[in-house]
């Protein structure tokens, strides 16, 4: 399917937005977009975990004409998650979409323990707690998206037949945080190959994302104080940013512009009111892609 510019999506009008880790790349770009299309019906918070790339980045939105709010935002502090909402329950009363874009991948070679601990920190624990920090204020028909990325089916693929079963069959959050900790503390004894998980913490941080999102979407489906409000993960596509310009090779000459990017966490973000079937789900290029039941292999990015 060819990717359309995110003004091509139809939505109708909600009016408070959050976007995590959106100083740079595919989440400046995600603010881009609701800025331009919906920033006058309402607030767009750019946020960052430090101030003066935050500010830079406001800064080349108003150049373009657009005008964000800033926060500062540190998704591996709870307490700079708790700020941020109570600042936005007072002056806006609630949060109609959020976007869990912020997350990291290491460069270079550092123990595998390391990677571990700081990806799955970030990546899942940080899009956990997020949710759990903001749901209350969550008005209905809000829309909760987190950035997940095709690295999930590929270090699914990549899991032993017993990790997949579990991954396959987690009922709770708890079940999920248990998988990441089994990783992390496998890396610790060396021991995570035999194990059964790849040689790669950022790729089974993202299949904690999906599993995640999940769950969930199952529980705040049954939730009776949340009207309408749907949870759901996306893959941006492969896309030219802070994350990839170290990559070479053939593959990095078809990355997408961070703007291409932004188009399925937005298309997410602004599912019509009374969308049911799109809850708990993965998505890439705006398709549900559900690996845990239906074999998505080859995985490509084009
Ligand atoms: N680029 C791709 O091809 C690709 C593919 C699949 C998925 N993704 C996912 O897309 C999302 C956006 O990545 P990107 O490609 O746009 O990379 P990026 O330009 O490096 O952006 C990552 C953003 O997350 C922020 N961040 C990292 N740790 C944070 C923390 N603890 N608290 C708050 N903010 C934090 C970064 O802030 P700083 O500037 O302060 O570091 C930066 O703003 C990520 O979740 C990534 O895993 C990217």
């Amino acid at each position: 399917m060819a990717i359309e510019s995110p003004v091509q999506i139809a939505l109708e009008l909600r009016s408070l937005y959050l976007v995590t880790g959106s100083n740079s790349g595919v989440g400046l770009a995600i603010v881009r977009a609701f800025c331009k299309h919906f920033g006058e019906n309402g607030a767009v918070y750019l946020t960052a975990r430090n101030e003066e790339r935050g500010m830079q980045a406001v800064e080349v939105l108003k150049k373009e004409g657009l005008n964000p709010r800033f926060h500062l935002l540190e998704v591996d502090d709870v307490s700079s998650m708790e700020m941020l909402r109570d600042d936005i329950k007072t002056e806006h009363g609630g949060l109609d979409i959020l976007v869990n874009n912020a997350g990291i991948a290491y460069k270079g070679n550092p123990p595998m323990s390391e990677q571990a601990v700081g990806s799955i920190k970030t990546n899942y624990h940080g899009v956990r707690l997020m949710t759990d920090t903001f749901l209350p204020i969550m008005r209905d028909g809000g829309r909760i998206t987190h950035v997940a990325g095709l690295s999930a089916p590929m270090a699914y693929y990549r899991l032993s037949e017993e990790l997949q079963e579990r991954f396959k069959q987690v009922s709770t959050v708890q079940d999920v945080t248990n998988l990441m900790n089994g990783l992390i503390e496998a890396t610790k004894i060396g021991d995570h190959v035999q194990k059964g998980w790849p040689d790669w913490a950022y790729g089974p941080s993202k299949l904690g994302v999906v599993a995640l999102t999940k769950i969930q979407g199952e529980n705040v489906s049954k939730d009776s104080s949340k009207k309408d409000v749907l949870i759901n993960c996306c893959c941006p596509g492969y896309v030219a940013t802070g994350m990839t310009t170290h990559h070479t090779g053939e593959n990095a000459k078809h990355r997408l512009t961070p703007d291409q990017g932004a188009d399925t966490p937005v298309y997410l973000s602004l599912l019509p009111a009374g969308t049911t079937d799109i809850q708990g789900k993965f998505l890439y290029k705006r398709e549900i892609k559900d690996f845990f039941t239906v074999d998505i292999r080859p995985i490509t990015y084009m």
